[in-house]
């Protein structure tokens, strides 16, 4: 491998979508162009230096399994360890990502640049925002002193464990709540508001060669997220129970309140091993816990990765 390699993970999305006209935004079919064509299409890809590209998935993000995602850890992994590779870029679909972010930060731990980036129009729009996004994400991975898993969308750059997509059409999508972009790329040169992730900041403890051989949905643990509003009850849980569920993550309201029916049904869930993770539907701000509580927060994660993060402690 050439020195200062990068490396381009393709996963699909919409960054890869393709339309019937170039006017439209939101009727394309996700995942149909490979990184490869995405790449060699992209204007100013000659001063883009030495890169090794490889095709992880092709599909729409909605659609990602943890088998896939154990996969994409797996190739992360296996190209960080050579020292000839700088960093890493992953195209991936918007709707999921920050799931698949927070996997990655957890489960590799990278002390190199593994930066996710995605858009939200079709390669086929008449100005498509991938290119610009695929650039950054480059901009990044080539970045001295970059590590750790990160998104780059519309300029900005997001922690694994910050960043959610918060509007369904917008070009900047995505945002980091309290904590605030990592930082911004303008003009093919990053301008940094905090550090980098650390490695040992958050860590999932589980080996890839563990999970990487588990190529059914159904091999990984049955966790599922249910939501706390008016009028809930407790009917979804005991359903749950019905199935076998493992774990529970509840989006409670506000700061982890519960409906007293949900709350009596999660401890009955509780009560008879099923793990439950209390995490709030509010975009912004955590569950602060209070003594006595019965349930155990999030610890600041929203409810999609507080899921993520319970699947894997359920595994160890
Ligand atoms: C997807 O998540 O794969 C489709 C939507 C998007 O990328 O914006």
């Amino acid at each position: 491998m050439n020195p200062q390699n990068i490396v381009i993970l393709g996963t699909g999305g919409t960054i890869a979508g393709q339309a019937g006209s170039v006017r439209d935004n939101i009727g394309y079919t996700a995942a149909q162009f490979g990184v490869a064509q995405l790449l060699a299409e992209l204007p100013a890809m000659g001063h883009a230096g030495p890169m090794i590209v490889e095709q992880v998935a092709q599909i729409d993000s909605k659609d990602m399994s943890f088998p896939i995602m154990a996969r994409l850890a797996e190739r992360v992994s296996h190209f960080l360890a050579h020292p000839e590779v700088q960093g890493i870029v992953i195209t991936h679909g918007t709707d999921t990502l920050e799931e698949t972010a927070y996997f990655l930060q957890t489960v590799c731990q990278p002390v190199k640049p593994v930066v996710l980036t995605c858009a939200m129009r079709p390669a086929t729009a008449l100005v498509p925002d991938g290119p610009q996004n695929m650039l950054d994400a480059m901009t990044v991975a080539r970045h001295p002193g970059a590590c750790g898993v990160v998104a780059v969308c519309a300029g900005t750059i997001h922690r694994a464990l910050d960043v959610q997509k918060v509007h369904t059409y917008k070009l900047d999508a995505f945002n980091s709540g309290d904590a605030g972009p990592l930082g911004y790329v303008e003009e093919g040169t990053p301008r940094l508001l905090r550090n980098w992730p650390s490695a040992t900041e958050e860590s999932a403890g589980i080996a890839i060669n563990k999970i990487v051989n588990l190529t059914s949905p159904g091999d990984w643990p049955r966790v599922e997220i249910v939501m706390n509003y008016a009028g809930a009850s407790g009917a979804i849980v005991e359903a749950l129970l019905a199935q076998g569920v493992q774990g529970l993550v509840v989006a409670a309201t506000g700061n982890g309140t519960l409906h007293h029916a949900l709350e009596a049904a999660l401890l009955r869930a509780q009560a008879t091993g099923v793990r439950v993770v209390r995490a709030t539907r509010c975009p912004n701000g955590q569950v602060l816990p209070r003594p006595g509580d019965t349930l155990v927060d999030s610890k600041g994660l929203s409810p999609v990765k507080a899921r993520v993060g319970l699947i894997l402690q359920l595994l160890k």
